[in-house]
């Protein structure tokens, strides 16, 4: 089939490459022309692991193109993707206004039937709104319909691949059984494909991540419970994980939970709760707890250091995520500021996102800007306290005789619950994590 993704990022570029290697011929476009001269020119704009060579090979193979023309884009192609961002509007629901322009364009350069298919992340209705603004243009038939994404940052190729479900809102015949021939490669190695009404679709995304992003605030809300009693959250996390009604993923404690669809997501559907005179009360809290817990690491860096005026703070990790560069909505960025406020001077690794880091991290503090290291050694050289922000895996392995004996004091505050409070205190450090005693 022929497919047009419009919207180049994390989203679009890892579902057009996916949909190449499946055997479409896909055209990506997106609006920002850095982004498509570097595609063009064999660079992935983003960190993803295996995406690199996945569209090296769909390009070379001639199933995968990039432009910036969308006139030309739209005309190529019968079945349109819209894959472009759903950022946080001001009021909290969902900007629409990148979703309702690509309609327009589509409305605009059609030249034939288009089934125009949306993967943006959108609040209930929205298939509507598209289809309205598309028919205000339209000279020829269309459908629309709703094909949220669940993929994650870091394993977005296997779970695009290979996913819990994909889940298909439609109202045409037509749209189901071009949708079907899709997602067919994807449903024969036995991942099911869950067909239904448009808006059942789109809430089905919201619902998802506002029930996992829950669970981690409700974890969050029971971690200084455990401290205070002496238990460990781990293990509560791992005996309710256990008892196959609740399942283990998704109940870390930890520094809370970022990146560009939770935090917005949960807003969003508060938003449309509200809209609809619904009660949105839990998932306030979910938001509630989440916002305060990102700062949850500062008092336990004071309780090591007292004041942290001209402290050095060694950051490890500022992706929202391990594997990934996104740094959208990143504890990070509130940790890192929450630190400079109070006077520290910071000093941050991270294995992919250091550059990133810098278009999202404020420089608050002017007379102690941020420094950068080249690794997690040199990050925590004369430092007073090493924070724990995002665990990516290189952090689980290291030399800590050689990290106690960089650092100018011994303390170690875990955000993400990476290490063993036995084994950190036998190195000799004084050890503070998320919900263990
Ligand atoms: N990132 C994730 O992990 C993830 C997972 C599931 C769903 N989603 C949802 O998918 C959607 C896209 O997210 P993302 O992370 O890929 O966003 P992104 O910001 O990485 O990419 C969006 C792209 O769309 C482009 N764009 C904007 N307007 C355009 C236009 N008129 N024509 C062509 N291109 C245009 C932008 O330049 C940008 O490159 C959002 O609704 C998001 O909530 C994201």
């Amino acid at each position: 089939m022929r497919i047009t993704m419009v919207g180049t990022g994390y989203v679009g570029l890892t579902t057009g490459a996916c949909l190449a290697n499946l055997g479409n011929d896909v055209i990506c476009l997106d609006i920002d022309e850095k982004k498509i001269e570097m595609l063009k020119n064999g660079k992935v704009p983003i960190y993803e692991p295996g995406l690199n060579e996945l569209v090296a090979q769909n390009v070379e193979e001639g199933r995968l193109r990039f432009t910036t023309d969308t006139k030309y884009a739209i005309e190529s192609s019968d079945t349109v993707f819209i894959a472009v961002g759903t950022p946080e509007g001001e009021d909290g629901s969902a900007d629409l206004r990148y979703v309702l322009e690509v309609a327009e364009s589509i409305g605009r350069f059609m030249n034939g039937y288009k089934l125009v298919v949306n993967k943006s992340t959108v609040p209930v209705g929205t298939a509507e709104k598209v289809r309205e603004v598309i028919k205000k243009y339209a000279q020829y038939g269309f459908d629309v319909c709703s094909n949220p994404e669940f993929l994650r940052e870091g394993s977005a190729i296997r779970d695009f691949l290979s996913p819990d479900r994909v889940v298909i809102g439609v109202d045409s015949e037509k749209a189901k059984d071009a949708m079907i021939k899709i997602y067919r490669g994807i449903e024969r190695t036995g991942n099911p494909v869950m067909i239904t009404d448009i808006k059942s679709s789109e809430m089905i995304k919201y619902a998802s991540n506002a029930m996992l992003a829950a669970r981690i605030s409700f974890m969050n809300q029971l971690a200084p419970l455990c401290e205070k009693v002496g238990a460990d959250i781990k293990e509560i996390a791992k005996g309710m994980g256990l008892d196959k009604r609740i399942g283990s993923r998704f109940l870390q404690a930890g520094a809370g939970y970022g990146g560009s669809c939770f935090p917005k997501d949960v807003k969003a559907l508060i938003k449309t709760l509200k809209e609809k005179g619904c009660d949105g009360s839990i998932l306030e809290a979910v938001d509630n707890v989440n916002e305060k817990q990102k700062k949850y690491v500062i008092p336990k860096i004071k309780q090591l250091l007292g004041d942290l005026s001209n402290k050095k703070i060694a950051v490890w990790g500022l992706a929202f995520k391990p594997k990934t560069d996104d740094m959208r909505e990143a504890p990070s960025i509130v940790i890192i500021e929450e630190l400079q406020k109070n006077g520290a001077k910071v000093r941050a690794f991270d294995p992919v996102a250091q550059e990133e880091s810098k278009k999202h991290i404020n420089q608050i503090n002017p007379e102690h800007s941020i420094e950068y290291a080249k690794t997690p050694y040199e990050c925590v050289e004369g430092a007073d306290c090493l924070v724990i922000v995002t665990e990516w895996d290189e952090f689980r392995q290291l030399d800590f005789n050689k990290i106690k004996s960089l650092m100018a004091k011994p303390n170690i505050v875990d955000g993400r619950n990476v290490y063993e409070p036995k084994e950190m205190k036998e190195f000799g450090f004084n050890y503070l994590s998320v919900g263990r005693s």
